[in-house]
């Protein structure tokens, strides 16, 4: 399973690169408006930071538009995917766009019908939110599952990327049902790694420890 961080901010993405498991970042125009830089220069400054899937958002709602923004954003970097709303301008940017060989991300995906009709178009990825779907009282995990059952019944290629995870147990169930790639916001990624019983743990091998040093050294003297 590949982690991509959910975040457009600068000192987030350095950290995470630091932890040694992210695998790419997901950004969208939510996340870029709040850093205060156009799209194109936020997404440059990211790809310097980590070698691997950086998506970036067209704004344009027409798939002609669409197609000529997704090239520009492509040809930043050789990392950038093309994230493309779910819509039919959208589907048909997508396809156009995989014809040339620019890879794309279907956002804003919420049904299994929506997903099947990225994998048709070609998709390189497909972002289901399975957050905002918990938010209105639907079962956010049962897309993915759906999905990651009809992409297996037909062997489609596009990568089901699992966004809108609000915490830990969101990335687990994910995980068990496959979902190819998981985008954490950074404060899901801190709340994986933490357990009452590894800190518990820790403190008491360090006190031992420390013990042990304090004895070794009254016994040399
Ligand atoms: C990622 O590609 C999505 O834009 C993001 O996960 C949405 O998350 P949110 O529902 O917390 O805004």
């Amino acid at each position: 399973m590949k982690f991509f961080l959910d975040s457009a901010n600068l000192e987030e993405i350095k950290r995470g690169v630091a932890l040694g498991i992210i695998d790419g970042v997901t950004t969208n125009p939510s996340l870029i408006a709040k850093e205060g830089y156009s799209v194109d220069e936020q997404i440059r400054k990211i790809c310097d930071l980590i070698d691997g899937d950086i998506s970036a958002a067209v704004v344009s709602l027409t798939a002609a538009e669409m197609v000529s923004e997704g090239r520009r954003l492509a040809r930043i970097h050789k990392n950038v995917v093309v994230k493309v709303p779910m819509m039919p301008e959208g589907i048909a940017a997508v396809a156009s766009l995989a014809q040339d060989g620019v890879r794309t991300n279907v956002t804003l995906c919420f049904s299994a019908a929506q997903a099947l009709i990225a994998a048709k178009a070609g998709a390189y990825i497909v972002s289901p939110f399975v957050g905002r779907l918990d938010d209105i009282g639907v079962n956010g995990l049962g897309l993915i599952q759906d999905i990651m059952t009809i992409y297996g019944n037909y062997g489609f290629k596009t990568q089901v990327l699992a966004a809108s995870l609000r915490g830990s147990l969101h990335v687990i169930e994910v995980a068990k049902a496959g979902a190819h790639i998981a985008t954490l916001p950074y404060k899901v990624l801190q709340t994986m790694f933490g357990h009452p019983l590894t800190d518990k743990g820790l403190e008491q091998f360090l006190k031992d420890h420390n013990q042990s040093l304090s004895l070794s050294e009254l016994v040399s003297q």
